[in-house]
Parts: structure tokens; C-alpha cells; sequence
């Protein structure tokens, strides 16, 4: 099939609103918008102005009106459990419509907050839709997170409620939630007037009496909610992801701009039917799973896998072709971690031939760059297209793919392919002007930035002005690095601040530095991101005591490891941190971060011409050899 990519991409660019006010189309409107695209308060752009819908009615109410009640809509597939649910979207509809009944009985309306600390069950998908059903707000916090990053976001959120499940369950270990909510309570300012728990049977948890509540005796029987008119504009959810600082970024989604441009993504870029099977293989914490676990798929009428495991050791790594045989998938999407880790245990394939992959189409990578190996490993075993594509938690859906609804273009290994319409995405000097084909520069998207992208952060549209709008006026600033070739094909080769990507999972190095600083030993401290075989990154640590601190090193970096756990979570991953005398910096102070992760990865690099004692770098050297890095690797 002739690829349609340049002809849709064209008209989009062309007529950007009659493209838009048509992709509109597919939405059920209470109310159709008055304007496609506000642009009067620009740079804070607002599309469908005017307009009155409900996501759930999108997600769910519209499908069974439209016949589809009998069909699933979501297969929660648990190998940690050992169970498999499915719900139809009629029984879907119908539990959604009454867990929102007994939120709205808690005091929860149009506006308020609800944050969800959950792990991987169905019922995390419904107190999502449950409170866009209300109009509510929702802010789902990633459950590897650690009490304190919960307390930043209750404090942020101020939510009028909290949902949670009692625990997670993790390869081998249940993680209790529940007491990581108590501590994050404990270290708030902002308190909820309630707790709904999720007891799990295989940790149930202590309840506060009068503040938590336990949801098998609240929510059952309730008299269920209709769905709520919002606007347009009204956000749907706050996803918090990691900024420069340790303070996360609530990046704001409204209503209308989003059912929008993800039902578009799903046929367009996807090349999903209604009524087929998609599994986003992440995590509902994650804006993969916000917009793919969750509502893209069923604002499109398709069937959402929902899987609690691991691609490997739940229990082998065969376990995605199960999934996708058993449940009939037609397109899996993940992070090129996933498939790293698949195929460092099984790297013939052996496990893929015990499984009928025969209804299978696609495959899809994000969240981190996905190396020419692993995807050439991919096709060579699975013998379909394997497409990276790229996007952020701030854009909501892809800015660039090989969009297979439109016919699939030719692959270039290392590249995501081309700008998806609505993204106009150029490469900018430090200047702000455009850099020329194959030249490396900061990757910028003009602006407006499409349907479904953030329109600001939360309470904060300072914050989003300076994040991501003040460096290139006219433009908004991705973060990331990265050249287009003369073909239009995009590369993104790094980030231009202090983000690293741990297993598809957005972290950030300065705010693990914050952590790091506030030990009592620790007089400076720096945090790279180096390169891992299975997670893509991972953080490594370099701290310089402070004077006449004179404790085994050993039993420092291990309380400091622990912090970072504490403070942060597991899913940082942090493991490695090394003494160093002193931080190499240049003569005005700055740390020379980008050289110490060259060092740590055994590249090349130049002595910076600005660094204030060049000696320190060979000191850098051997710390980094004394723990398996660098030019001094054992
Ligand atoms: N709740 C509590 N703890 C969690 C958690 C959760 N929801 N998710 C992860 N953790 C913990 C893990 O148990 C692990 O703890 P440990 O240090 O005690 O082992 C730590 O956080 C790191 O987790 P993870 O990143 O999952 O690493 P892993 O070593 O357990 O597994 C992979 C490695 C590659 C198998 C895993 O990262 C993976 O499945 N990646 C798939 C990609 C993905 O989902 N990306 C999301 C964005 S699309
Ligand atoms: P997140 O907001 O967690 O989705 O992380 C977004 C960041 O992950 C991007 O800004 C990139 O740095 C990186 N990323 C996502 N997808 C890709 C990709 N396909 N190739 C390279 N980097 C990617």
C-alpha cells in the first residue's frame, strides 16, 4: 500500500482548523465549540472553545448506545495473580457509573481533584473514567513512587479524595501502598476528607476509621451518576512527570483537545479498528497508560489489555506472546526496555514459538530511544513492522511516527520517522533559528501545539511559559536534542537538560541530587545518567564528603542509596554512587556533568577548555574504574 502520509500530512498543514474541526467529528458533542482554535490569549492556546462533551460518555455510554455493549472492553490479564478479568462495556459502563455514584456521595463535583495511587487493576481504569464521568479532576501517581514524591503531588493536586489500592504486587514481593499513603499524609499540608482503599487480598491493609474507606462497602450499590457536561477546556487530568528540579511538573489535560486527537491517533497512527484488541504494555501511572491503556482505546470502540507482570519472570519470557495470542492483540506498544529484557533471556526466540501470533500487526516502541538491535531483533523474529515513535507526557499522543493508518513509510533505523500532522517540529540553534538538514539543535514544535497537548501546568501558567515556551518564542521547546534529515525523518539523540529515561521511565537526576545533598556527610554531589544494557540509563551517583566526615565510605553510600529509595521510590533505580574529592567544574562553578557521563561511558571526550583543574578528571577516572566504569572498566 502507497503511504497517504504526505497527502494527510499536507492538508493538515494547509487548513490545520478544518482538519481539526473534522477529526471533531468523531466526537460526541453535548454542545458542538463555538471556535475551533481560540488563539486570543496566545502562547495559551484553546481548542474546541466553546464546545460541551463528557470523556466517560465517549469512553464507554456511546459505545453500548451504539451496540457495542456486548463486546470487551477491557481484559485485565494479572500472570502475578494468576487471573484474567474481562468486562464488556456494558458491565464496564455500568461499574464505572456506579463507583462514580458513591464518589459523587463522597462530595466529589466538577473541578475537585482525585488522586489515584493504584497498582495494576481493572478498578484503577474506572475511578479514572469514574471521575471524568463527574467532571472531576484525576491525578494518578505511579505506584513505584515513594511516600514523599505522593505528598508533593497531594500537596500540588489538593485533592479532594484519594483512591488506593492496599498494595502492589511486584515479581516475588508485595509492595504495601497503603502505609506509603499514610506517610505521604503524614508529610502533607493538604489532607482529603477521604480515602477509598481497594483492599487486595494479598495485602490488605489497616484502615483509619473515619478517614479511610473501605471501597467493598462503599462502593457496591450505590445509586449510579450520569455523566456530567464539561467544557471543553475543563481539565480531565493533572500527570505530574519530572522536571529539572524535584519539584514535578502537573501537566494539565482538558476534555475536548484530547477525546479528539486520541481517537484520531488510534485508526491514523495505530491502524486500529473499532471492536479489535490493543495492549499498551505500561503502566496506568504513566501517560502511555493514561492515553493507551485507558482512553484512546475506548474512546475508539476497540478492546484495552490491561496487564499486571513484567515481560520477563512472570513467570518467563514468553509471557507477551501468550498475552497476545490468548487475547487475539493486534498491535502491542512498549518500550524498547521491555524487548531488551526479552531478548537478554530468551534472545532466539525460543518461547515465540509456542505461540499462535497469527491476528498479530504491530509492533510499537517509546518512552526512551529504541536502539537498531533491539528493533532488528524484533522484525527478524516476529516478521511484522516494528515502528518507534516519539512523544512526551506534555504532548499526550505521538509528534512523531511511521503512521501505519495511513500507510506504513520506509524505516530508517534510529529515527521515529516523520512529524505527525498536526506537529510542525523544527531543529533551532541556541538562537532560536533553523538549523539546516542533518544538523544537530534543540527540537522545537511550532506553536499551537495540537489537540490533546498540554495547554499548562497546574495552578502554573507561569511555570509553563518558562518550561517550555520563553527559550524559542513562537515555538514550544520538546527538551530533547536531535536533527532532521533531508528526507524529513526525525532523529532524537538526547536531552538538553538534566532528564534521564530509566526503563522507559522519566526521571530526573537533579531532583535525586537534591536527595543525595540533604544527607549529612554530603558536601556536593552530581548525578549523570549512564548507559545500561537492559534500562536504556540508569542514574549513577558521584558525591564529595564534607570535611573530617570520617565513616566507612561503604556504609555512607549505602544510607545514600537508601534515601534515594526512600525519598523517591524504587523505580529510580539508583544503585550506583561513588566518593570523589572533588566535582570537576569550570572556572565559573558549573559541574561538567556531560564529561563525567562520558567518562562513566567510556566515550571519547575533549577537556573542556573552561574546566578549572584538569587533574580532577583523572581522579573521576579511577573512582569510575573502582566501580566498573569507564575507560577504567574491570
Ligand atoms: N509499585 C511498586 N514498585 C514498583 C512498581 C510499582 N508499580 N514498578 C516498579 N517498581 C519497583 C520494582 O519492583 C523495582 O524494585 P527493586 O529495585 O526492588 O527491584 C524497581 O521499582 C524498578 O522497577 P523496574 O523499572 O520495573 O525494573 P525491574 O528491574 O523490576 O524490571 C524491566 C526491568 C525492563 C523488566 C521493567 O522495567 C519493564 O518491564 N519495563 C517495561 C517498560 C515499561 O513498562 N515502561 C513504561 C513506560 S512505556
Ligand atoms: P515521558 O514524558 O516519560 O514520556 O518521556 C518523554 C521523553 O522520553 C522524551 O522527551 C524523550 O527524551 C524520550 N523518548 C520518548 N520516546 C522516544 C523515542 N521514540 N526515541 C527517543 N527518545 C524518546
Amino acid at each position: 500500500m502507497t503511504s497517504r502520509y504526505d497527502e494527510v500530512y499536507g492538508a493538515w498543514k494547509r487548513e490545520p482548523l478544518a482538519f481539526w474541526a473534522e477529526a471533531a467529528l468523531d466526537i460526541d458533542w453535548i454542545e458542538p465549540f463555538a471556535q475551533v482554535l481560540d488563539d486570543s490569549r496566545a502562547p495559551f492556546y484553546r481548542w474546541f472553545r466553546g464546545g460541551i462533551l463528557n470523556t466517560c460518555h465517549n469512553a464507554l455510554d456511546r459505545h453500548v448506545a451504539a451496540g457495542r455493549g456486548g463486546q470487551l472492553a477491557l481484559i485485565h490479564d494479572s500472570p502475578v495473580t494468576g487471573s484474567i478479568r474481562r468486562f464488556t462495556y456494558a458491565e464496564l459502563t455500568e461499574r464505572v457509573a456506579e463507583l462514580a455514584g458513591a464518589l459523587r456521595a463522597l462530595g466529589v463535583g466538577r473541578g475537585d481533584r482525585v488522586l489515584i495511587y493504584m497498582s495494576m487493576v481493572p478498578e484503577a481504569a474506572m475511578a479514572m473514567l469514574a471521575a471524568a464521568r463527574l467532571g472531576a479532576i484525576h491525578s494518578v501517581v505511579f505506584g513505584g513512587f515513594a511516600a514523599n514524591e505522593l505528598a508533593t503531588r497531594i500537596d500540588d493536586a489538593k485533592p479532594k479524595l484519594v483512591i488506593a489500592t492496599s498494595c502492589g504486587i511486584e515479581p516475588g514481593r508485595v509492595v504495601p501502598y497503603k502505609p506509603l499513603l499514610d506517610r505521604a499524609l503524614e508529610i502533607a499540608t493538604h489532607q482529603p476528607s477521604h480515602c477509598l482503599i481497594l483492599q487486595r487480598p494479598e495485602g490488605p491493609a489497616e484502615l483509619r476509621p473515619g478517614r479511610d474507606l473501605d471501597w467493598s462497602e462503599t462502593v457496591p450499590g450505590a445509586e449510579p451518576a450520569a455523566c456530567m457536561p464539561v467544557a471543553a477546556n475543563d481539565p480531565l487530568y493533572i500527570l505530574y512527570t519530572s522536571g529539572t528540579t524535584g519539584i514535578p511538573k502537573g501537566v494539565v489535560r482538558d476534555n475536548g483537545g484530547h477525546a479528539v486527537a486520541l481517537k484520531w491517533s488510534m485508526e491514523n497512527i495505530y491502524g486500529i479498528q473499532p471492536g479489535e484488541v490493543f495492549w499498551a504494555a505500561s503502566d496506568v501511572g504513566w501517560v502511555v497508560g493514561h492515553s493507551y491503556i485507558v482512553y484512546a482505546p475506548l474512546l475508539h470502540g476497540a478492546t484495552t489489555i490491561m496487564f499486571e507482570g513484567k515481560p520477563v519472570g512472570t513467570p518467563d519470557p514468553g509471557v507477551y506472546w501468550r498475552v497476545i495470542a490468548e487475547h487475539g492483540v493486534k498491535a502491542l506498544f512498549t518500550a524498547p526496555t521491555a524487548f531488551r529484557a526479552i531478548k537478554r533471556d530468551d534472545p532466539n526466540a525460543e518461547y515465540l514459538k509456542k505461540y499462535d501470533l497469527g491476528g498479530f500487526r504491530t509492533l510499537f516502541l517509546a518512552g526512551e530511544r529504541a536502539d537498531p538491535d533491539t528493533i532488528q531483533w524484533a522484525e527478524r523474529h516476529l516478521k511484522r513492522p516494528v515502528i518507534d515513535h516519539w512523544w512526551q507526557t506534555e504532548t499526550g499522543w505521538p509528534m512523531a511516527a511511521n503512521c501505519i493508518g495511513l500507510g506504513q513509510l520506509p524505516v530508517k533505523y534510529g529515527s521515529p520517522t516523520k512529524a505527525v500532522p498536526g506537529y510542525d517540529i523544527r531543529v533551532l540553534d541556541e538562537a532560536g533559528h533553523e538549523m539546516k538538514p542533518g544538523e544537530i539543535g534543540a527540537i522545537a514544535v511550532r506553536l499551537p501545539l495540537p489537540p490533546g497537548s498540554l495547554p499548562t501546568l497546574w495552578n502554573n501558567d507561569e511555570g509553563y511559559v518558562k518550561s517550555y515556551l520563553a527559550t524559542f518564542p513562537g515555538y514550544y521547546q520538546t527538551g530533547d536534542a536531535g536533527f532532521i534529515d533531508e528526507d524529513g525523518y526525525v532523529y532524537i539523540m538526547s536531552r538538553t537538560d538534566d532528564i534521564i529515561n530509566v526503563a522507559g521511565h522519566r526521571l530526573s537526576t537533579g531532583a535525586m541530587e537534591e536527595v543525595l545533598a540533604s544527607h549529612q556527610d554530603v558536601a556536593e554531589c552530581a548525578v549523570v545518567g549512564v548507559a545500561d544494557e537492559l534500562k536504556g540509563q540508569v542514574p549513577l551517583g558521584f558525591v564529595v564528603l564534607k570535611a573530617g566526615v570520617n565513616r566507612p565510605h561503604a556504609e555512607i553510600l549505602a544510607e545514600l542509596v537508601a534515601l534515594v529509595r526512600d525519598r523517591i521510590g524504587p523505580v529510580a533505580a539508583f544503585r550506583k554512587v561513588t566518593v570523589v574529592k572533588r566535582l570537576p567544574k569550570t572556572r565559573s562553578g558549573k559541574v561538567l556533568r556531560a564529561t563525567m557521563r562520558r567518562i562513566a561511558d567510556a566515550e571519547p571526550y575533549t577537556i573542556p577548555a573552561t574546566i578549572d583543574d584538569p587533574a580532577i578528571l583523572e581522579e573521576i577516572g579511577a573512582a569510575l574504574g573502582a566501580i566498573g566504569h569507564g575507560s577504567g572498566r574491570r
